[in-house]
């Protein structure tokens, strides 16, 4: 019956063609295809280059079938079958590829659900139950063996292959079940070692640092302990590649991020038994939310991908699909406005008039939107005081934000406004109204991180209290876009309002209600942008990614820090949301880079600008027009384009990357050298993504090239390439290719 499956959909499209004479493109099998194969019990997910299976095996229990390469012949396909115990320390429950397991019965690995019941049973085995598949979403009702706890598995497949793990656990029972682990879903490789694992982490000033390691029996621990932000310190997404080793442009990668901005874990384990499994959701550590009868709780989303295309692809699958689904506005080609913001240049000193001489400055530069950062509000002139109190400070501005507005609005720019709206100083008046709104236990320290404490937003006087307070600031402001910002993680995660049983469910109701502020505000002010920062490059990921538009990377601003930081943020996220300033020199490590290289470094994602432009003299304002003026004829192909890193950031050879906007009519090449030695020439980079029988104008930014081309074939550009004139120190180029 499924060979006849796959005859018939294969023969259709030769129908249609005979029929109504489409054209042979439509032969191609559909981009995406879910469907149930009875008479093996088995659910197939297909999705542009991908095909994923999962099966019942004959014990009732939903197992891992296969995830790769898109297949197309359903006899190929065998019933799940669970695997037999090896000795009496691993039992069959603990060799089978579980799909989904409770923690119960034999299993040993990472389980998705751990309960214990009111009555003390800790045991929960799931098996399938009942399903139903509409359109590109699956939905697995599994069940516990002897209780009326039930798992909801939705999985829907995207065109571009990427499958989206979503779950959710319902009790059913008549008693409180409380959920001690509560997993999105488990990703499994083949079966085998010698895999290696891509991760990013990294910490305050270097975010998103890329470390390649091979997968060793045991657990890797992915995670973030701190609630309030994803954390700088490590950031949900994965790659694996197999024994024969991807590089960017070839080879097997599976991939994936994890959607939620609070703590979270990914668990990369390889049994004993050489299988790899990736296991991410909440984070488990403090973990405790207890379900009432008929209460349930949905995990995070959990995305994932694969490829044979290498690192490179498994980026540009990624990146196409964050702009056409995740981001708000999907879609919509609007390209990222230039911007300006002013912490490096006035810090919390920020004035009417100082900032009104910074955007005039900004305006000449071609920016578009002009963003006041900290230190307008309350009595803030440091970090010691006024969080919490979003009403302009009076000395600074003493007619409110309207006339400095109207300024920035005047010289044809919008204008952005800083915000901290989860954090207080204790030195504030809304925490010397509301000390209990901080999340805090009774009788212990509330430790102060840069001398402010965390709002329980949690709660729901403190969340709407939130909400008004950033409506009313958007509603009677010409605000079109908020740096919403978060500098501190929990510490002491006591809700001393709830029962203590029911204080932990603080982990994800804290972002749950964060999501649910961004939510509401911007359906309430549909054009309002906002920018996701946290101590930088502290909240990124897919969850916070659905709700704004673009996020702070890093606050370290040093161009070449960035090239690695930046480099890394790549491998998960489209260069699109990654916001680059162009900032003074020397920079807060001591480097001093030259602004051509400052600009081409952050012209590799949004372009800002975080100078103190009132002291730059007028032949850098030129140059830094120019610049700005170039950048807009290539942003779209950047922000939107498919991105190819051509040779990483490093020392004497210089790193390079390319974009190729989605029509293919221009591409853009960004080359940066560290130092050279021996007075060695840069050896040709070859280029990708261009088609090879078309050719390209070449335009050179500044003259940089060895070769002085005014045309080259793709075919050229791809197996030549282009060989790079830099020279000394911090030298860089770019070079534009439009189609002909
Ligand atoms: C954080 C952000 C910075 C800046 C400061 C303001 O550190 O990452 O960009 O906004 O806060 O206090």
């Amino acid at each position: 019956m499924g060979g006849m499956t796959a005859t018939a959909s294969r023969l259709l499209p030769l129908f249609l063609l005979l029929a109504v004479l489409v054209p042979a493109a439509a032969a191609a099998p559909p981009p995406v295809s879910v469907r149930y194969l009875a008479d093996r019990q088995l659910f197939v997910l297909d999705g542009g280059p991908v095909t994923y299976v999962v099966g019942v095996n004959e014990r009732g229990e939903l197992q891992h079938v296969y995830w790769g390469g898109r297949l197309w012949r359903d006899d190929d396909l065998r019933a799940a079958r669970s695997m037999p115990a090896f000795d009496s320390t691993e039992p069959g429950t603990n060799t089978t590829p579980d799909e989904y397991p409770g923690w119960g019965g034999g299993r040993y690995f990472e389980p998705c659900v751990k309960i214990t019941r009111a009555d003390g049973v800790r045991d929960l085995v799931l098996e399938y139950d009942s399903h139903r598949i509409s359109g590109d979403e699956l939905v697995i009702r599994a069940k516990d063996i002897a209780s009326d706890i039930v798992v909801f598995l939705s999985y829907r497949m995207d065109p571009s292959g990427l499958l989206r793990k979503q779950a959710t656990i319902e009790n059913h029972t008549g008693q409180i079940v409380t959920l001690e682990s509560a997993q999105s879903g488990a990703w499994l490789l083949p079966p085998g070692d010698g895999y290696r694992l891509s991760y990013l982490s990294g910490r305050w000033a270097g975010e998103t640092l890329l470390t390649r390691e091979e997968i060793h029996p045991g657990i890797k621990l992915l995670e973030s302990r701190r609630g309030v932000a994803t954390s700088n310190q490590a950031n949900p997404w994965f790659a694996v590649d197999g024994r024969g080793r991807a590089t960017e442009e070839h080879g097997q990668v599976w991939f994936g991020a994890l959607a939620w901005s609070g703590s979270w874990r990914i668990a990369v384990e390889q049994t004993p038994h050489q299988q790899v499994r990736i296991t991410g959701g909440y984070n488990t550590f403090d973990f405790s939310y207890p379900l009432k009868p008929g209460e349930s709780l949905a995990t995070p989303a959990f995305y994932a991908g694969y490829t044979d295309g290498g690192f490179g692809e498994a980026s540009r699958i990624l990146h196409r699909f964050e702009r056409r689904v995740i981001l708000p506005r999907a879609g919509l080609a609007h390209p990222r406005p230039v911007l300006y913001n002013s912490w490096e240049a006035t810090g919390f000193g920020v004035t009417e008039a100082n900032q009104a001489a910074l955007a005039d400055r900004a305006a000449r530069l071609g920016v578009e939107r002009f963003v006041m950062d900290d230190g307008w509000f309350g009595a803030r002139d440091s970090s010691r005081a006024g969080l919490g109190d979003w009403v302009p400070n009076r000395k600074k501005f003493p007619n409110g934000l309207g006339p400095l507005i109207a300024h920035v609005r005047s010289l044809g720019m919008d204008f952005g406004l800083w915000v901290e709206p989860e954090m207080v100083n204790p030195d504030s008046d809304l925490y010397r109204a509301h000390p209990d709104w901080v999340i805090n236990f009774p009788g212990r320290p509330r430790s102060e991180s840069r001398n402010q404490l965390v709002l329980n937003l949690a709660r729901d006087d403190v969340k709407e209290y939130l909400f008004g307070v950033l409506d009313r600031l958007v509603s009677e402001n010409d605000i079109s876009f908020l740096k919403w910002d978060a500098n501190r993680h929990f510490s002491e995660p006591g809700w001393p309002e709830r029962p203590p049983a029911e204080q932990r469910e603080l982990w994800v109701a804290y972002t749950r209600n964060l999501y649910d502020i961004i939510d509401r505000l911007r359906a309430r002010h549909p054009t309002l942008e906002i920018e996701s920062c946290s101590s930088g490059g502290g909240r990124v990921d897919l969850g916070i990614l659905a709700r704004t538009d673009q996020v702070w990377t890093s606050d370290n601003t040093d161009a070449f820090d960035r090239l690695t930081i930046q480099d890394g943020f790549g491998q998960a996220y489209t260069p699109r949301v990654m916001m680059a300033w162009v900032t003074d020199v020397p920079n807060f490590n001591g480097r001093t880079t030259p602004l051509e290289f400052r600009f081409l470094a952050a012209m590799t994602g949004s372009l800002g600008i975080g100078a103190n432009l009132t002291k730059w003299p007028e032949a850098d304002l030129d140059y830094a027009a120019k610049m700005v003026a170039f950048y807009k004829t290539i942003r779209s192909t950047v922000q939107d384009g498919d991105l190819y890193r051509l040779a990483p950031p490093g020392g004497t050879l210089a790193s390079v990357k390319e974009y190729v906007s989605s029509d293919g009519r221009q591409a853009v090449v960004f080359a940066f050298l560290h130092s050279q030695q021996y007075g060695r020439p840069q050896p040709a980079v070859r280029l990708r993504g261009l088609d090879p029988d078309a050719v390209y104008r070449v335009r050179s930014l500044d003259g940089k090239l060895a070769e002085k081309l005014e045309t080259a074939s793709g075919a050229y550009l791809m197996a030549h390439g282009l060989t790079f004139d830099l020279k000394g120190d911090f030298d860089s180029t770019a070079v534009v290719l439009e189609r002909e």
